[in-house]
């Protein structure tokens, strides 16, 4: 493979201006970007990203880069590409890139192995399919890696797991686990990039239907909400008490999948588990329903079930829609192959959010070229003062100004004596 392995060059013009679009949206990441190319805090630093390849993450490579490191890109998702994105890190930014929206589970792994050929110092992953590749096949890499980055909850679950088992080789600093990243990126980002992809790939009126979400981590939080914005009847369901309480006390009804299936019209998955909706909800749910995904993998729809409902009768009636008709006649419309709808579909999370999880990735390579020799190989959570100060700029560049402590608050604050 050549040094870049993109869609078509000459798309590079289309995807510069929504780069620069998405730009105005960052402004901490742009404050770090005027840093880093001062100070040069990633010198030497060969980094090999595997994110979705989208305007955000330009910007992002674009920061690494003039904080000095040597940066390749590989998509994290076989859907999520912009073409003219990726084209534009070539042309552009001279970021060599392997990303093709719709290629092949081949393909996208030739990408990875590809990305990694730069023989990385720092990988920055999302969804852990970088590090998982280098652990099960390029091991020989593991001497030179410092360490890495990880953007998601999906991927913190596995690279968790991965330190539990003994099996992690080097220290990863858990991305997702800052209040600026998941508070933030996975409620608010995901919760209005789903609504768009799914109302993107059906051009369908939300207001009225009944919208079931699966789970009620962050992500489901927010896609609950945004749901119900729309004037939808939302149902959540969950296997936890504790997400499932908090779901009805925000006003949603609760009940098991098996309920939720006959009575739905939309259906999102959010849980990072797999068949969460399965062959028996498949079975009775109404003629028309849609089903669709937006947690990482794309293992939460059992998909195979929907084939052999079917027969395999199955036809791509829009772009990201494929209707499977039962044997007794009921369509059910699957968005987006079971992939994450909002990338699939849409554009994923908007720029503004993206500027607090990419501060953090910035800040975290910076944080890994500081540190990483001081780590052992687990999964580490971004240093809370990285965290405050993210939410410091963030607020600034809103324009926001907050109160501060007066002497004797502070004092109050850190003292046990005074009472009733
Ligand atoms: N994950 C979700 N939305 C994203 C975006 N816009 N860019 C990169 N990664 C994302």
């Amino acid at each position: 493979m050549s040094n870049y392995d993109i869609k078509n060059v000459k798309l590079a013009e289309g995807g510069r201006h929504r780069i620069e679009w998405a730009e105005q949206e960052m402004p901490v990441l742009r404050l770090i970007r005027a840093r880093f190319a001062q100070e040069q805090p990633l010198k030497g630093l060969r980094v090999s990203a595997c994110l979705h390849v989208t305007t955000e993450t330009a910007n992002l490579m674009h920061t690494l880069q003039l904080g000095g490191a040597d940066v390749v890109l590989c998509a994290s998702n076989p859907l999520s590409t912009q073409d003219d994105v990726a084209a534009s890190l070539v042309a552009n930014f001279e970021i060599p890139v392997y990303a093709i929206k719709g290629e092949d589970n081949n393909t996208y792994y030739e990408h990875i192995k590809a990305a990694l050929d730069h023989h990385p110092h720092l990988t920055m992953d999302d969804g852990a399919d970088l590090v998982s590749t280098i652990h099960k096949s390029r091991t020989e890499l593991i001497k030179e890696i410092i360490g890495g980055t990880e953007e998601t909850t999906t991927g913190v679950i596995r690279l968790k797991a991965m330190a539990k088992d003994g099996a992690l080789k080097f220290p990863v600093l858990a991305v997702n686990d800052a209040t600026t990243k998941h508070f933030f990126d996975n409620r608010y980002g995901t919760g209005q990039s789903t609504v768009d992809g799914i109302v993107r790939a059906t051009n369908i009126l939300l207001a009225g239907k009944t919208f079931v979400v699966a789970g009620y981590g962050w992500c489901g939080r927010g896609l609950a909400n945004r749901a119900r914005g729309m004037g939808a009847n939302v149902v959540v369901t969950e296997v936890e008490p504790l997400p499932a309480l908090e779901a009805v006390m925000d006003g949603f009804r609760v009940m098991p999948m098996v309920e939720a299936a006959r009575i739905g019209d939309i259906f999102c998955t959010v849980t990072g588990n797999k068949q969460v909706l399965d062959k028996g909800h498949f079975e009775v749910m109404k003629d028309g329903a849609i089903v669709a995904n937006s947690g990482h993998f794309n293992v939460e729809i059992n998909i195979e079930a929907l084939e052999t409902l079917s027969g395999g009768d199955k036809r791509r009636v829009r772009e990201f829609v494929e209707t499977y008709v039962m044997a007794d006649g009921r369509k059910i419309n699957l968005l987006g192959e079971g992939r994450l709808i909002n990338l699939a579909a849409a554009e994923g999370h908007p720029a503004s959010v993206m500027d607090m999880s990419f501060a953090n990735q910035a800040l975290g390579a910076e944080y890994m070229a500081k540190n990483a020799k001081s780590l052992t190989a687990q999964v580490y959570s971004i240093p809370v003062d990285i965290d405050r100060e993210i939410a410091r700029l963030k607020l600034a560049a809103m324009g926001v100004t907050i109160d501060s402590f007066t002497d004797e608050q502070f004092k109050y604050m850190n003292s046990w004596e005074e009472g009733t």
